[in-house]
């Protein structure tokens, strides 16, 4: 695992920013995976800005998110689609085809989780996938569990995440979707290269544990350690706990 310690969360966003459109002008249809939260606001700030400069061009990329809410449609303000519009979609000029979501609203749940693994794989598989860390440790809405499941399914939501979403549903909790649907940790692991972001204090004992603990599904971001290609960019609070 490569670690990369920051200044602070802007200095990391403006030099991931600059990365990603740095690969987007080697590969113009390269593939994105991209998470929602508040960790990646800023770096979705960075690439709009550099987009308005002139110096980041989408019109060929292609993009996949992670996760979304079971029972919310993709215009409901309050699903990661929604999220991802405001944030960063309505801003560049990415063609609407080539984004990809899951669907929350859909009747046969597993067969949207197999439309979302062999869209995946007609792409072409993922060049860059970047990510976020839950405070419980979860990937996408991988959550803590004695074993994960491989690949796109639909997965209970732990109360604590419930909780970290609550800000989406003005912090009523009973509101809180208690499924959503999610990338397996195998699909994420089959991304060429991984980017996991973790930015602020309250993510340092975590972080530590993703990259020095054993691996185990009781924390899925240290299956993050399998991965051949993987670099893990904090800011200097979510680095503090890391030995030397
Ligand atoms: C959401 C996702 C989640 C978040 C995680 C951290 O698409 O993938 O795993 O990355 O919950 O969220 P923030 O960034 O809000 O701390």
């Amino acid at each position: 695992m490569r670690i990369r310690v920051f200044a602070s969360a802007e200095a990391l966003a403006r030099t991931l920013a600059l990365d990603v459109v740095r690969r987007l002008a080697e590969k113009p249809d390269a593939v994105l995976g991209l998470p929602t939260g508040l960790t990646p606001i800023p770096l979705y700030r960075e690439l709009v800005r550099l987009h308005h400069a002139g110096k980041a061009d989408f019109s060929r990329a292609a993009t996949f998110n992670l996760d979304e809410f079971l029972g919310l449609a993709p215009d409901d303000p309050r699903s990661y689609r929604a999220f991802m519009q405001r944030h960063l979609f309505d801003h560049i000029n990415i063609s609407p085809r080539r984004i990809q979501f899951l669907d929350g609203t859909v009747g046969n749940v597993s067969r949207e989780c197999q439309r979302y693994e062999r869209a995946v794989e007609r792409a072409g598989g993922i060049d860059l996938q970047i990510l976020g860390l839950g405070l419980n440790g979860h990937i996408g809405f991988n959550e803590p569990a004695r074993a994960l499941i491989a690949r796109t399914h639909l997965t209970r939501l732990k109360p604590a995440t419930r909780r970290a979403n609550a800000r989406f549903f003005d912090n009523r909790m009973s509101t809180v979707p208690r499924e959503g649907l999610s990338m397996g940790m195998a699909t994420i692991l089959h991304s060429r290269r991984i980017v996991l972001l973790a930015t602020g204090a309250t993510k340092a004992r975590c972080v530590q544990r993703v990259i020095e603990g054993p691996v185990t599904p009781r924390l899925p971001g240290s299956f993050l350690q399998l991965h051949r290609c993987v670099e893990i960019w904090l800011d200097r609070p979510a680095a503090a706990a890391l030995e030397g």
